[in-house]
């Protein structure tokens, strides 16, 4: 059980400037002062001292003036995590890497320091806004130059938002080689329980690294994986293997209820490209929140799970005593992988057993490669979507060239690592290269706030759905359909529509999201399957350009970085992909 717990939210002290995960007090201004401070129990988890589930997190979070220190070394190593040895990316040594864990409102500082030879890498904290602090989205090419080998580079950003996300490698395909964690942001939540489990990786695993299948998928393939993994593990039977690359070893997931109580569960899909069903048999879930984004709680015997995405759910341990499987729930009408049925992971009420469990699932099996239905997803703090003045509408194709392809408006997203976005915008560039496919937006001057809305229009004819990520901002989602958007806003949601940081555009047909403008930086918006992220299907944003503002010890450093990046690459090995 120890080895292959969940992600402990409370484990790892070691590796942060450590304090007692209790409620903020610190830098509360008056008026919040005067509110009744409440404590966060079992039993009053919507309370967070003087904030709480109630607080519009956009504009007002607690300063703790606590600074968390982490520090993760980006490692080339060989793993087997489930019994088959082959090479892999960690930080620190795991995959997943290390739990970064924070309160609301503390300050992280992460030193990521590249320890591979002959390669480089950016980290980004997926979903966090980085209000104020795009240069340390971790984008390369876009938010910064890559980190050489041998050195590192000190993130710094502030936790303004509360839940479940994680952490990855933005550098072409590493996170798909094992370079991805947790990340637990400690604060209130929409339903009581009574302990929080911390994260639940569900992806799928390829026993041939995945920058060798890299060859195939720019072909346009879609690599079949082996298998997949439950927070790291799983088993593969070598008993008729001669395979010496089939060392054995490999452990289900198993996680221990205690009668009666509550669990928060936290699923990510960390996936290379693998859309999740998860349930557990004989349990039911009150899913709470998707994304960073609390939600009015509803009750699910199975949650779809886009790549990139995340839900917080509440699983009561209210069935009789045994074993239960846990399922992630391989759709394979999606994509399909080598074993579909044996991405599981055990439940007991009774940690002394060691039988698998003989339990069938009871969840219809869906087809679906989209999200959970947009009527089930109601953000707890209700905002509505206002004053949309900039409709930005692109195309979604694909080409053939010197592989294959997605364009945005007829060009293939492509990077170059050295002259990341950021820096044309210290040079006072307001042109970009065409493959940055940048669009720029400038909030009119009134002081009222504004709005963009994006639209997607899938023309490429394959049917194939993407799950939509923007960096920088959560976003409202108006409309989510199949067929032809008509040009106007009549399918639109603007009333307390979700809201989330990825969402699946469905195949053939469109995605609308809004955002309001208040956040400047260069922003990222990108399909999360990992193939078609280096295949180019991305724009980016640059937001309100001119109120961009890095303070000088941080663009010193962004410099720097630069210039050591200019003089190491590119004798190494060259460019192969998108660059993100
Ligand atoms: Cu999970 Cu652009 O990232």
């Amino acid at each position: 059980m120890k080895l292959f717990a969940f992600l402990l939210p409370f484990a790892l002290g070691s590796l942060a400037i450590f304090t007692p995960s209790t409620p903020p007090s610190g830098g509360i201004s008056q008026d919040l002062a005067a509110r009744q401070a409440c404590e966060n129990t079992a039993t009053s988890r919507s309370c967070w001292g003087n904030f709480s589930i109630n607080t519009n997190y956009y504009t007002e979070f607690p300063d703790t003036g606590v600074t968390r220190e982490y520090w993760l070394s980006v490692e080339n190593t060989t793993c087997a995590p489930d019994g088959y040895e082959r090479l892999c990316l960690t930080f620190n040594g795991t995959v997943p890497g290390p739990a970064i864990i924070a309160d609301w409102g503390d300050e992280l500082v992460i030193h990521v320091t590249n320890n591979l030879q002959d390669n480089g890498t950016s980290i980004h904290w997926h979903g966090l806004r980085q209000l104020n602090s795009v240069e340390y989205d971790g984008v390369p090419g876009v938010t910064q130059c890559p980190i050489i080998p041998g050195e590192s580079l000190t993130y710094r950003f502030k936790v303004t938002q509360f839940g479940s996300t994680w952490y990855h490698s933005h550098f072409s395909l590493q996170y798909a080689e094992g370079l991805f964690g947790p990340m637990i942001l400690n604060g209130p939540a929409t339903a009581d329980y009574d302990e929080d489990l911390g994260a639940l990786f569900l992806q799928d695993w390829s026993h041939t690294e995945i920058f060798t299948l890299w060859d195939t998928a720019k072909q346009g393939g879609v690599p079949t994986l082996e298998t997949g993994l439950i927070n790291g593990t799983n088993t593969w039977s070598c008993a008729d293997s001669t395979d010496p690359k089939c060392v054995g070893g490999g452990e289900k997931f198993e996680a221990v209820f205690e009668a009666g109580k509550k669990y928060r569960i936290r699923v990510v899909n960390g996936a290379t490209d693998g859309h999740f069903q998860f349930s557990i048999d004989g349990h039911n879930m009150t899913v709470i929140a998707s994304d960073l984004v609390p939600i009015v709680p509803y009750a699910a015997d199975s949650i779809q799970v886009a790549m990139g995405q995340r839900y917080d759910v509440v699983v009561e341990a209210s069935a009789d005593a045994g074993n239960y499987w846990l399922r992630a729930g391989w759709t394979d009408a999606c994509v399909m992988n080598g074993s579909p049925e044996d991405m599981t992971g055990i439940i007991r009420y009774d940690s002394s057993s060691t039988e698998d469990p003989d339990t069938t699932s009871a969840v219809e099996a869906s087809d679906s490669c989209g999200d959970e239905p947009l009527a089930s997803l109601v953000p707890y703090l209700s905002l509505d979507v206002t004053n949309t003045p900039i409709i930005t509408s692109e195309a979604l194709d694909f080409v053939f060239d010197d592989y294959f392809k997605w364009t945005i408006n007829s060009s293939s997203f492509c990077l170059d690592w050295k002259n990341p976005t950021l820096l044309q915008i210290f040079n006072n560039q307001s042109v970009f290269p065409t493959e940055y496919n940048v669009v720029s937006v400038e909030p009119s001057q009134t002081n009222e706030s504004e709005w963009l809305v994006l639209v997607i229009q899938d023309e490429t004819g394959l049917g194939i759905t993407h799950p939509i990520h923007l960096h920088g901002h959560d976003f409202w989602i108006l409309a989510q359909d199949t067929g032809v958007f008509d040009g106007t806003s009549g399918s639109f949601n603007f009333a307390n529509p979700p809201r989330r940081d990825v969402a699946s555009l469905p195949g053939n047909g469109y995605l609308a999201i809004a955002f309001e403008l208040d956040n400047p930086g260069a922003w990222l918006v990108h399909c999360h399957i990992a193939w078609h992220a280096s295949e180019g299907l991305a724009l980016e944003f640059v937001e309100s350009q001119g109120q961009i503002a890095v303070g000088m010890t941080d663009s010193d450093i962004f410099m720097d970085q630069c210039d050591a990046w200019a003089d190491w690459y590119p004798d190494v090995f060259v460019q192969e992909d998108s660059g993100i």
